[in-house]
């Protein structure tokens, strides 16, 4: 049988150490044939190393990177780095035939109609559907694409997505507002990148991800729910129009929704210990706090306008997330910096190509920047 080639952008991060390990416990079915990184480290010598045919790439961003990865004819990209540096990548991926499964949600948000576009293409030339040429690697929507098989869309009421709630969801407005990076960093049950980390801690990360299964499944946005479920065992969840709803659950490991992306439509035989139904002893569900987490309500808010809201929220939220880490802003500015910048940018039409993407985006990072909170 032939190998399935992939390309790794984003290799030395969180998802792609895990993807790494998933190729290599799997040598007769998957070969590792270009991975990107963003800079030389220990990490990318290291894995240079112990990956002589890959042709490494490091820095690269744009159309530079994009024909790096594809003039290494990959049937399959893992697009697993932060940010908008893969996204034309993935485009052009898609483009020319190459199926992408994709971690890096901000490619989605803020790429919008441009990378749906590329995925509807790619999958009416293939005569496949839009999931199997763009495959959900995000946990909650590997999740929704699981209970989806074999559905009629038509059948399909209600999408949930759960959320751990992260290292705030007990805490008390104030308290929220003047947590520190360390606080942040303190994930209960996934480990993941840093960006990430802090955007569940604001459920920033949750709107996002409501807007990419708004996206990715073309769902209306008022059919999607989030359930703040701390124990991280039920990922994500469909209702039908029969009354039965589906779940899927496993331990909170992305290497589950990594292998199924790959393997699609096989499943790994990569052994993540199954949950042992018997040991839960509660499971609980409950609405997220809108008050308390006042950057999920900008982020529904985004997707719910469309246009340029959700381009917007993906940049000032990274040039957010960024002055809290380096501790210039406090918390609670997360969330009035991504209001700010809705305000001033959100009304406008959605960027029609990734160079108009661009220049919004350099837009709103230099107000970001230079945002001050009152
Ligand atoms: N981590 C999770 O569990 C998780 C779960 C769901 C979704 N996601 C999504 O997956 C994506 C990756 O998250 P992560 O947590 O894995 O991030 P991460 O640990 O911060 O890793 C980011 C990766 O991107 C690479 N990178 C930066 N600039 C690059 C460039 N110009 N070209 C190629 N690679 C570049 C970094 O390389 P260097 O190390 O060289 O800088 C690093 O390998 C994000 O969109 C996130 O939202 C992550």
């Amino acid at each position: 049988m032939k190998r399935t080639r992939v390309a790794l952008i984003g290799a030395t991060g969180s998802i792609g150490t895990q993807t790494i390990e998933i190729l290599c416990a799997a040598p007769d079915r998957f070969e590792l044939v270009a991975l990107a990184v963003g800079r030389e480290s220990d990490a990318s010598r290291a894995l240079a190393a112990a990956h002589p045919s890959a042709h490494v790439v490091i820095g690269l961003e744009g159309g530079e990177l994009s024909s790096r990865i594809l003039d290494r004819e990959p049937d399959l990209l893992v697009a697993a780095a932060t940010g908008l540096v893969g996204i034309r990548a993935t485009i052009d991926a898609l483009d020319a035939g190459v199926a992408v499964a994709i971690a890096n949600k901000e490619a989605v948000v803020a790429g919008g109609e441009l990378v749906m576009g590329a995925a509807r293409r790619a999958a009416a030339r293939s005569g496949t559907n839009l999931l199997e040429r763009l495959r959900p690697v995000d946990s909650e929507h590997s999740a929704i694409w699981q209970c989806l098989a074999g559905e009629r869309p038509e059948r399909v009421e209600r999408l949930w997505l759960t959320a751990s709630g992260g290292p705030f969801r007990t805490w008390d407005a104030p308290r929220i507002a003047s947590a520190r990076i360390d606080d942040a960093l303190k994930h209960p049950t996934w480990k993941m990148g840093g960006k990430i980390t802090v955007d569940s801690a604001s459920l920033v990360n949750k709107g996002l991800e409501v807007i990419e299964a708004h996206r990715l499944f073309e769902m209306p946005m008022s059919r999607i729910s989030i359930l703040v479920h701390p124990q991280s065992l039920v990922h994500g969840a469909v209702s039908f129009t029969d009354g039965s709803m589906k779940a899927q659950i496993g331990a909170p490991d992305m290497r589950v929704p990594i292998g199924y992306a790959l393997n699609y439509p096989q499943r790994s035989d990569h052994h993540v210990r199954a949950v042992n139904l018997a040991d839960m002893r509660e499971l609980t569900f409950e609405e997220p706090d809108l008050q308390r987490f006042p950057g999920l309500a900008v982020a529904l808010a985004a997707g719910e306008s469309g246009g340029a809201a959700p381009a917007v929220l993906i940049v000032a939220d990274d040039v957010a997330t960024s002055r809290f880490a380096a501790g210039v802003i406090p918390f609670g500015g997360i969330a009035a910096l991504l209001r700010d910048a809705s305000d001033r940018f959100a009304g406008r039409p959605a960027p029609e190509s990734v160079e108009a993407l661009r220049a919004l985006s350099d837009e709103v990072r230099a107000f970001a920047e230079a945002w001050r909170p009152m």
